[in-house]
């Protein structure tokens, strides 16, 4: 059977389940109900969310959380988290009330500069170039006033361009490189829409300015499209207390306040020197980052690549938080890019997005800076917290046995009598699997 197809995108929402269930699905018939089961039951929320993106045939669940008790900046808030991994959203809510207990998370935004680039070759004079650019640079800021009029009004626009020479790397290379402030909005639409503008009038500018030679007329522009990194556009998050705040934590396991604050600083420290524990520790950070990205309809894939670009900053990557025990004081803080908004794109079309930034308090871009910074610090906190005391695997296999329970098709009576028989047990999928056999039988 021919599994190409012309014109896929053309076909009716049911013709495209269809073709694929017949073509790549063992049981036709069940997969075709599969994917026709999982549609809104609301026919306009269906179209606004088969808008979002081609081709879609169905919608793929994840669970949507909440993290109540998060204390940050003396406003406390539940945090809608939209994450598939067990035990994230637990250790997020853990960290949370232990820090409720102590002050609470801080958080101060340092920076809200976006970038983009125009890229381009000129096969010309560098110092002509040079001598150039600030009537260009006019030129170039004038072709956008319409682009750029109602962000001025909010506050925002284009905050500058600069000229970069990249030729000592690669010869008649260059870039207008060009920063933003979109206020609320990530401003991903608005800041391609103005340097696709900029690189047309850079074309122009090229083809008409007077006084170019030949050669100089051939300088071509590449391509134009926003930086996903963005290192200006930064939030740190904190968290303080005195040592002995640690006293209770301590002696669960068996220690001194002062040997575990040691110990999680040693355990950040280490993350700082060596990248594969330092990706570990920064995907911790991404649980819980990525899960308010998510439920608040930005752009995850951006965070990510900007904050693990930002993480090798120094030449290696490191860790994005910090730890410090001086003086009688343990301090554990984030630094992160999160170029994320509260108006536009997905935040006000998809349902939940909505309802997340209504849960938050309708923030503003700024303030959701704050709160994804302390959620990734929360969730590293109880990521350390647990790696150097009990292991991961303890808290982690208990929120799993749910899983294996399902996998495993347990009755909720069975559920429940497994839940209270693993209460004291190792978690394995074979230990369930023997438990649930010897109760079968
Ligand atoms: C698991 O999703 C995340 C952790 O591995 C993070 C870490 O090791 O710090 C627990």
């Amino acid at each position: 059977m021919a599994k190409t197809i012309n014109g896929f995108s053309k076909l009716p929402k049911l013709e495209k389940i269809k073709w694929l269930a017949e073509h790549f699905c063992a049981d036709a018939a069940l997969a075709t109900r599969d994917f026709a089961t999982w549609q809104h039951p609301e026919a306009a929320v269906q179209r606004v969310i088969d808008g979002f993106a081609e081709n879609t045939v169905a919608n793929y669940v994840l669970p949507y959380c909440i993290a109540p008790n998060f204390l940050i900046n003396g406003k406390t808030y539940a945090v809608p988290m939209v994450i598939e991994e067990s035990s994230v959203v637990a250790a997020a809510s853990s960290a949370a009330k232990f820090w409720q207990e102590r002050g609470g998370f801080h958080a101060e935004v340092l920076g809200t500069v976006k970038l983009g680039q125009v890229h381009f070759y000129w096969p010309g004079n560098p110092q002509k170039l040079r001598a150039i650019f600030p009537d260009l640079k006019a030129r170039l800021l004038d072709s956008c006033s319409d682009l750029t009029a109602n962000m001025e009004q909010r506050g925002g626009g284009i905050l500058d361009i600069e000229l970069i020479d990249f030729e000592t790397v690669e010869p008649e290379y260059y870039q207008l490189r060009a920063s933003f402030e979109t206020c609320d909005s990530m401003g991903a639409n608005f800041i391609n829409s103005v340097l696709e503008r900029l690189a047309a009038t850079l074309e122009d500018f090229f083809t008409l300015f007077p006084g170019l030679s030949d050669v100089e007329r051939d300088a071509e522009v590449v391509m134009s499209i926003l930086s996903n990194y963005t290192p200006q556009c930064l939030v740190r998050a904190w968290v303080e207390c005195p040592i002995h705040s640690f006293a209770d934590l301590a002696r669960a396991q068996g220690m001194d306040a002062a040997a575990l604050a040691h110990r999680f600083a040693r355990a950040v420290r280490i993350a700082q020197i060596d990248p594969y524990r330092a990706t570990t520790h920064n995907k911790g950070i991404y649980n819980g980052i990525d899960a308010v990205v998510l439920a608040t309809g930005n752009d995850f894939r951006a965070i990510e690549a900007c904050g693990h670009t930002f993480a090798s900053r120094a030449g290696q990557y490191r860790s994005l938080s910090n730890c410090i025990v001086r003086e009688g004081i343990f301090r554990f803080e984030l630094e992160i890019p999160l170029a994320l908004g509260t108006v536009g794109g997905l935040t006000s079309l998809h349902p939940l997005a909505k309802r997340s930034l209504e849960i938050l308090g309708n923030p503003s871009a700024l303030e959701l800076m704050c709160i994804t910074a302390a959620v990734g610090l929360a969730q590293n906190f109880g990521a350390v917290r647990s790696l150097i005391t009990t292991g991961i695997q303890q808290g982690h296999m208990k929120m799993h046995l749910t899983n294996i329970l399902n996998h495993l098709a347990a009755t909720s009576e069975e559920a429940a009598a497994a839940q209270h028989f693993f209460q004291n047990q190792t978690v394995s999928f074979s230990a369930v699997r023997s438990f649930l056999e010897e109760a079968r039988s």
